[in-house]
């Protein structure tokens, strides 16, 4: 057999660098803090950093709206300070993970500022322009951010296409320089020593605007093997690409080792399931546990024997899973960590947001004017111009905002969470003196440790990383239970989702390897109550 991929038993952590350390006072966190925080990320045990991104920017959608692949932005620190952070993570066993944003520019970008001059100028076919019709835009292609994808663009009379916010224009993949262009600077950053890239909205560069065709365009999959060969391929690093309109049809194109394009991919299903169908992010739905579990088992199944799985619950892009389906009240500690062993059993690469090791939680935003993300206001603006009710965009933001998870990171329980020395460029949440870091390290029985002991079983225990995977009772409204199996070793995995206590079956005995509450070394699992938010990982003997 072939030497495995090292990624398969790594665990990944999330950096969003404005918000996680300051070490200058300027309120804005920076990779020099970072750098002084990787003792913690070792402590911890992980084995990747996906950098979010730190290259300058004019920041309309906070980094990733990059206007130069080459550098670090000034409020992020110097190259060198980034060289630094990858000898030094190097040093501690750690990779760092780029966040590749290749879908589109910032509008400042050299390129754009070029293209936008003239319709015969060199550039210009770097973007996707058109005209008009009559004095409307080319079509009704939308853009995430809410409003019309093209722009119209004052120097030459067309518009251009962002599918994001109007200051990242995107690029137009079918030319061959631009390509060309974005596998050279991919191999400068692989020269410097980085472990791999994550993939920004990677499945929409293959869009066809005349047809409105967005996510998984013709081309894409070849553009991705083009990139492969071009760039990472054979080099043993870590590659992940985020695919909000993936299938699991489309996820083992993806990743399917045979393929060539990558290892895996950041799937979405399972983070909707609480979203009404057809409808946005916005539009909420209640929660069923039945919906969550045959997602997860769709795709753990799906990838089974080709391709890989990604296991994540948090991003920068989504809510605090503590508030979201667990208890962010009086068993904040039991839920994260029930919902931390649920997904960390699993068979796939797990993923650590920034501050979801200490189980931190939603932002009690108080009005519109606690938000500061792009897509939130421009929701709220939309929405209501077209007559919702304040109360129900308000439920809808407070539910799904991404600011929820872009607070500053809490360390400690001085002012300003110990994040900064000046003032922060986004409020702290006000239970930073209850939840941070110095006091999670000084609590055995804190979610920290917890996810320290399931990043260490992943390393210790092959049948987390290879062992199949089977969804036990389905239809079960309050359980989630699974079993891993592997080289005649057996691990059950069981759950209770909620705070009512709840009943599982299962015909033998189980030996704990880990539990959110205290145990028998030796369970009976003929019939078990579990307590709230209860999490058993048992060995079956
Ligand atoms: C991805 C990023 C998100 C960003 C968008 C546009 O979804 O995760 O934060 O706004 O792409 O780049
Ligand atoms: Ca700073």
């Amino acid at each position: 057999m072939a030497k495995e991929k090292w990624w398969k038993s790594s665990v990944v952590y999330q950096i969003y660098p404005r918000s996680f350390c300051d070490s200058n006072g300027d309120g804005i966190g920076d990779i020099n803090g970072i750098r002084s925080k990787l003792w913690y990320l070792e402590a911890l045990g992980i084995d990747v950093i996906w950098l979010s991104p730190v290259y300058p920017s004019p920041n309309a959608d906070n980094g990733y709206d990059i206007s130069d692949y080459y550098g670090i932005s000034a409020e992020y620190g110097t190259m060198d300070d980034m060289k630094a952070l990858i000898h030094e993570c190097e040093n501690r066993g750690i990779k760092i993970m780029m966040d590749l944003v290749v879908n589109h520019t910032s509008d400042e970008h050299f390129w754009f500022m070029e293209a936008k001059r003239s319709k015969d100028n060199p550039y210009r076919d770097y973007y996707i322009w058109k005209k008009g019709v009559k004095d409307n835009p080319p079509n009704k292609m939308e853009s995430c951010f809410g409003g019309n994808a093209w722009e119209y663009s004052e120097e030459t009379g067309e518009y251009y296409l962002h599918f994001y916010h109007k200051k990242q224009p995107d690029l137009n993949w079918e030319n061959e320089n631009v390509r060309r262009e974005i596998w050279n600077m991919m191999n400068y950053w692989i020269d410097l020593g980085i472990g791999g890239f994550r993939m920004d909205v990677i499945d929409v560069i293959g869009k066809v605007p005349d047809k409105e065709i967005k996510e998984n365009g013709p081309k894409l999959h070849a553009y991705l093997q083009e990139m492969n060969r071009e760039t990472f391929g054979g080099k043993n690093l870590m590659t992940v690409g985020e695919c909000w309109g993936a299938d699991t049809e489309s996820g083992k194109l993806y990743s399917d080792p045979d393929r060539n394009e990558l290892d895996m991919i950041f799937q979405f299903e399972q983070m909707s399931v609480d979203q009404i169908q057809g409808g946005q992010k916005w539009d909420l739905k209640p929660f069923a546990l039945t919906a969550l579990k045959e997602a997860f088992a769709k795709w753990q199944k799906a990838l089974e024997k080709k391709g890989w799985n990604s296991l994540f619950w948090n991003s920068h892009d989504l809510p605090r899973i503590v508030s979201r389906w667990g208890n962010d009240k009086e068993y904040r500690v039991e839920s994260a960590k029930m919902l931390a062993t649920v997904l960390h059993g699993m068979k796939g690469t797990p993923y650590i947001y920034q501050g979801e090791e200490i189980g931190m939680t939603n932002y009690p935003f108080a009005g519109i004017e606690d938000f500061f993300d792009v897509e939130s206001v421009n929701m709220y603006r939309e929405r209501k111009q077209s007559g919702y009710k304040e109360e129900d965009i308000m439920k809808s933001l407070c539910a799904k905002s991404r600011d929820n998870a872009r607070t500053p990171m809490q360390w400690n329980s001085s002012r300003e969470a110990g994040f900064t020395e000046g003032i922060p460029w986004c409020r702290v949440n006000p239970n930073y003196r209850e939840i941070n870091a110095e006091k999670a390290l000084e609590d055995k029985n804190s979610i920290f440790y917890y996810y320290r002991e399931l990043i260490r079983l992943r390393k210790e225990e092959p049948v987390l990383v290879h062992g199949t995977f089977e969804m036990l009772c389905p239809d079960d409204e309050n359980i989630f239970a699974y079993r891993r199996e592997w080289n005649g070793k057996k691990w059950l995995i069981v759950c209770n989702f909620f705070e009512e206590p709840a009943v599982f079956h299962y015909p033998a005995r189980g030996r704990v390897i880990l539990s959110n509450y205290r145990q028998e070394s030796v369970i009976r699992l003929e019939q078990i109550t579990l307590r709230p938010y209860e999490a058993v990982i048992c060995e079956l003997i």
